[in-house]
């Protein structure tokens, strides 16, 4: 795995104060904030959010992506702070700061940027490879927060980029913020549209050469593992046919072999693969339309021909929350997805508890896929064993499908009760929170850090 270092040697403890901004690409959503930090473990937060156009995932040149970023944070700023700074000039038209500003002039952003970056600063990293279906050649090996700079200058907006984080990291620092435990968190992990943790290690455990200065009298640093890249060549990780094809037809293949079986992005697609397969099977009866007499295989079904079930990404994960969150005899609920979603028409209940039980197993094994990463990580804390026996082990979680996919965390404690090293007992210790909107709050929180190195 990457295993980089991001020179962030310390987590908050709740009392961090000040106004900042943040911006996040990565995840489902591209979003702006400003956050308030109230200095007594409570935030506020303004954002706004808009999808990325598919079409900018995979633009010629990194510049279309960037501008287009530039663009919503003058849109946030005109709206949601548009009193106080002239578009035309970004000078300050009021004169009373309000509370907690630190600059008289100029927004200190965090940039939380949800891909594997080579660190070189608190603000300064080039991209090492995209994911998630990104996928823009020109942009790797660049300075991700220079490139967006460039940008923000361009349309003279007050904005300063001083600090870049992954969104793990960020959901980490948000964490221990929100969490008012003695230590902080150790592991902040994403499960969404993609899966990475970022966790805090021991300096003299790491082996990679540290450049530049940072402050040693923690004696920690917080590694992003990307661990949605352990295991590229397969010697552990289970590996079916519809693995086998997602990844052949992915515009990375060999590359997040991990993430491609647990995280959002790509479980429905898993899905869809194994369904349309069974619907192949002449000997079995899945979907079928008993009028038809047809040789074509599509039309022996009861799916309509425009269906998206017979195109790649064609099946949004979101209908396997649908499928495990019914739990009526009729499944009704899930049904009516079904038809109204993938046009399955009138579907049979047998037909929807065989889509039910499919969607669930590539689910738990997702999630018990992600018990492996967090038990991973918590027995290399040695905290298990650690003197402060009665202190939880904290670890902020976020992502759509923590989020959204029912008792996800749930089967995550069912596997980690079975792992060695963590056991029932082990298992009562560690505790998982949701550090709802994370990254942003977290990357508020570096861009503080980073003001006050910038003062010394
Ligand atoms: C959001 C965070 O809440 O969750 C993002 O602000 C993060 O930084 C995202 O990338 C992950 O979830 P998803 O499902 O949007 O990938
Ligand atoms: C992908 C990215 C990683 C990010 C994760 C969750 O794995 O490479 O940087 O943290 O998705 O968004």
């Amino acid at each position: 795995m990457s295993q980089i270092p991001t020179y962030v040697t310390a987590v908050p403890n709740g009392t961090e104060k000040g106004v900042y901004m943040a911006v996040d690409l990565g995840g489902t959503n591209f979003r702006v904030c400003s956050i308030k930090l109230n200095g007594d473990s409570t935030f506020n937060l303004t954002y706004s959010k808009v999808a990325i156009p598919k079409e900018l995932m995979v633009a010629k040149t990194a510049q279309e992506l960037f501008a287009f970023l530039a663009k919503q944070i003058g849109h946030f700023i005109e709206t949601h702070h548009g009193d106080r700074f002239d578009k035309d000039t970004g000078r300050r038209i009021t004169e009373s700061a309000p509370e907690g500003y630190q600059e008289e002039h100029v927004f200190r952003l965090g940039f939380t940027f949800s891909f594997p970056v080579q660190q070189l600063g608190i603000n300064k990293g080039t991209l090492i490879r995209w994911t998630k279906g990104f996928d823009i050649p020109d942009a790797v090996g660049k300075d991700v927060c220079a490139l967006l700079q460039e940008e923000i200058d361009k349309l003279h907006l007050p904005v300063k980029v001083a600090a870049l984080v992954n969104d793990t990291v960020g959901t980490l620092m948000a964490r221990s913020y929100t969490s008012q435990g003695k230590n902080g968190a150790l592991l902040g992990a994403i499960f969404g549209t993609g899966t990475n943790g970022a966790y805090v290690e021991k300096l003299a455990n790491l082996k990679k050469p540290l450049q530049g200065d940072y402050d040693k009298s923690t004696g920690d640093m917080v590694i992003n593992t990307e661990w949605g890249s352990f295991d590229n060549q397969l010697s552990v990780l289970p590996n079916t046919p519809w693995d086998i094809a997602l990844d052949k037809a992915s515009v990375n293949p060999g590359i997040q072999m991990y993430e491609k079986r647990v995280s959002g992005m790509f479980l429905g697609e898993i899905l869809r693969l194994a369904v349309v397969d069974l619907l192949k099977k002449e000997e079995v009866a899945f979907f079928r339309d008993e009028n038809s007499s047809s040789n074509d295989w599509k039309s022996t079904t009861n799916i309509g021909s425009d269906s998206s079930i017979f195109t790649q990404w064609g099946l949004d994960t979101a209908i396997m929350s649908v499928a495990a969150a019914d739990n009526t005899p009729e499944l009704s609920t899930l049904r009516q997805e079904l038809d109204s979603l993938l046009h399955v028409y009138s579907p049979a209940i047998d037909d929807a508890q065989a889509f039910k039980a499919i969607a669930g197993a590539v689910a738990r094994r997702s999630a018990r896929l992600s018990a492996v990463a967090v038990a991973g990580i918590v027995l290399q804390s040695g905290k298990l064993g650690g003197a402060s026996e009665e202190e939880p082990i904290d670890i902020g979680v976020d992502g759509s499908l923590v989020e959204h996919y029912p008792y996800f965390r749930d089967m995550i404690y069912e596997a980690l009760r079975s792992i060695d090293g963590i056991g029932e007992e082990g298992a009562k210790r560690i505790r998982i929170g949701i550090a709802k909107d994370g990254s942003g709050v977290g990357a508020a929180l570096i861009a503080l850090v980073a003001a006050g190195m910038e003062k010394k």
